[in-house]
């Protein structure tokens, strides 16, 4: 039985970092969803208020299921922000949802030059919950296991990832809320901008 495992998260998480090294301790086959969608052409132009391609939702979830299904490999691991409304649930072992403090997040963001607009805009998303939400509406709810990678090592998410995967550890969800956190600060208008 093959074992597909998403990871998902806020565009500047950490999910390519952690799904890449995952990958290889697995043996497992990667999928990058950025790069498959270019790669067969699975975009029908530009979003130009957001600056983000379109991506054919069916035909994504054709492709991935053909994929999934082809490959030898045992584990397949799915990297990508929409991962979980993208990959049928038919096929579905994991979701990890990489969640990061906003503070840090916008920090990666900063450093990877990302312009104030897509700061804004995946900051609001991290604060809101959006990917959670998107992978507890698309998928079951006892395989979305949430992480909080804030402030960890690579070294230190992988371990909570394995301890899902051999069964140590349940999956949970509802851990963080930067919602709260940051309105208890007095900085959610600071960093919720929508
Ligand atoms: N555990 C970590 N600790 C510190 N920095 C990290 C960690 N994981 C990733 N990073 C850094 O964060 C940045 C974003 O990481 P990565 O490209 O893995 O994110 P992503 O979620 O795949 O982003 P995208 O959605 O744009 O593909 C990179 O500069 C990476 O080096
Ligand atoms: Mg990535």
């Amino acid at each position: 039985m093959k074992r597909v495992i998403l990871i998902t998260g806020t565009p500047s998480v950490g999910k390519t970092t952690i799904a890449q090294i995952l990958a290889s301790l697995l043996n497992a086959k990667y999928i990058n969803l950025t790069e498959l969608a270019e790669k067969e052409q699975l975009t029908r132009g530009k979003d130009k208020k957001r600056n983000t391609l379109i991506i054919k939702e069916a035909k994504m979830r054709q492709k991935l299921e053909q994929i999934i299904t082809q490959t030898t490999a045992n584990d397949i691991i799915v990297d990508g922000h929409y991962a979980a409304a993208v990959t049928p649930t038919t096929l579905t072992g994991f979701v990890f949802v990489l969640r990061r403090n906003p503070k840090q997040l916008r920090e990666l963001m900063q450093k990877r030059g990302f312009n104030q607009s897509k700061q804004d805009e995946n900051i609001a998303a991290e604060i809101l919950d959006v990917c959670l939400i998107e992978a507890l509406r698309t998928q079951p709810k006892e395989r979305v296991c949430e992480l909080d990678v804030t402030g960890k090592s690579t070294d230190e998410v992988i371990k909570e990832i394995l301890f899902v995967l051999e069964g140590k550890n349940k999956c949970s969800t509802g851990i963080v809320d930067w919602l709260g956190s940051l309105e208890r600060e007095g900085k959610l208008h600071e960093y919720l901008r929508i």
